[in-house]
């Protein structure tokens, strides 16, 4: 994926000259046959031409029981076969987009998830994000990427607690209100922050074994939440595997602007993901992951007389969730513990390829055969 697939002559405008060989293959009287191959008259079974295989796919995949999957597979296959046409991909291309898939998928583990940041890096995760947010019943906070970093069973902390295990002079305070939509203060919300550490690296970064600067609040009764940190700093994207190949052969800076990240959940509210990101970062309009938004900008005031700990500069934000639908509780959030998700990830025990489904043996075996026999002895 580098720049020279973007410059290659035909990649835009002009159609791509393979498919006009592939026009002129279907001209009347031109024949496209391997010697010995049946004459066109005598062979009725279909050739595939760029233009008829995409229905040819969608038509033997029409047979999907989940219709949402059917749907989603239906329209995935028309845009990348139209995409692969468009740019008139080659079979080097083609390859070379095969291995930066698998290296990606190599390089996840349960600390990390090159395909989240692949997904965050091409703006999927921001467009999937904003459009999940549009849903919501209630005008509320806009959320923001979950990101790579978060991680499940954050330890809880008591109000005002600091979450940096080495604050290093660069404290700072955040406070405010957990509301509903309406401005009504929500008592016992749980508040997830995880942050950069004062070098500008989130703990799983240096050691994926234990927990810095991450933390669970609770609201008290008036909604309040305080939370007592180190002044994050923006940072580069893990560029050390395919994704930051990508991202740096496009010559992009590969930076997100400082921010803070917020998991707020009440019970009957949609769980909100955001992040405030700091007033004044050079990267707030061309972060790498395209998450930073104007409404989530927030100022860290050096001393804000309504600070319930006098004496540090503070971010004061207050936070509307949106009521919850049903819809809500099926959708799911836009990112995760990378744990979580390989978590299930179970080594295969079967060779290669494995064996093939009972459907297939029963119909080998109908048939009869050297297959038949190829079924029976798995
Ligand atoms: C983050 O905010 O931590 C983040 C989000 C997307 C990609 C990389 C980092
Ligand atoms: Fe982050």
């Amino acid at each position: 994926m580098t720049g020279q697939w973007a410059r290659r002559p035909g990649a835009a405008g002009a159609r791509p000259p393979q498919l006009d060989t592939f026009a002129a293959l279907e001209q009347p009287g031109a024949e496209r046959r391997a010697s010995g191959a049946l004459p066109r008259e005598t062979n009725q079974m279909r050739a595939y031409t760029p233009e008829t295989i995409t229905d040819a796919v969608i038509e033997q995949m029409s047979t999907t029981s989940d219709p949402r999957m059917k749907q989603v597979m239906e329209c995935a296959i028309k845009h990348l076969h139209a995409f692969a046409r468009e740019v008139n991909l080659t079979p080097a291309e083609w390859i070379k987009g095969i291995e930066f898939m698998t290296k990606v998928g190599q390089m996840c583990t349960p600390a990390r998830q090159e395909f989240i940041l692949l997904s965050d890096t091409v703006g999927l995760s921001a467009l999937v994000n904003i459009m999940h947010d549009k849903t919501k019943v209630e005008e509320a906070t806009s959320a923001s990427l979950l990101g790579p970093f978060f991680r499940e069973n954050t330890p809880q902390f008591a109000p005002g607690e600091q979450i940096a295990k080495r604050a290093d002079g660069a404290e700072i305070v955040l406070f405010g209100r957990v509301l509903s939509a309406k401005g009504e203060p929500l008592p016992g919300a749980q508040v997830t922050v995880w942050q950069t550490a004062a070098d500008g690296r989130y703990d799983i970064q240096t050691d994926a074994s234990t927990m810095d600067c991450r933390g669970v609040f609770t609201t008290d009764a008036g909604g309040n939440y305080l939370v007592r940190t180190v002044r994050p700093l923006g940072y580069y994207i893990p560029l050390d595997g395919p994704v930051g190949g990508m991202v740096q052969a496009q010559g992009r800076h590969g930076m997100r602007p400082a921010h803070i990240h917020f998991l707020i959940s009440a019970p009957g509210y949609r769980e909100l993901t955001t992040a405030l990101y700091i007033a004044g970062d050079t990267h707030l309009e061309d972060d790498v992951v395209f998450g930073a938004s104007g409404d989530l900008v927030a100022e860290i005031k050096p001393a804000d007389a309504g600070c319930p700990i006098q004496g540090l500069p503070s971010i004061n934000f207050d936070f509307n969730l949106s009521r919850e639908s049903m819809a809500d509780k099926l959708t799911g959030r836009v990112g995760a513990d990378p744990g979580q998700i390989t978590a299930g990830d179970v080594k295969a025990e079967k060779p290669y390829g494995g064996a093939p489904p009972a459907s297939a043996a029963a119909e080998a075996e109908k048939k009869g055969g050297i297959l038949a026999g190829l079924f029976r002895g798995r």
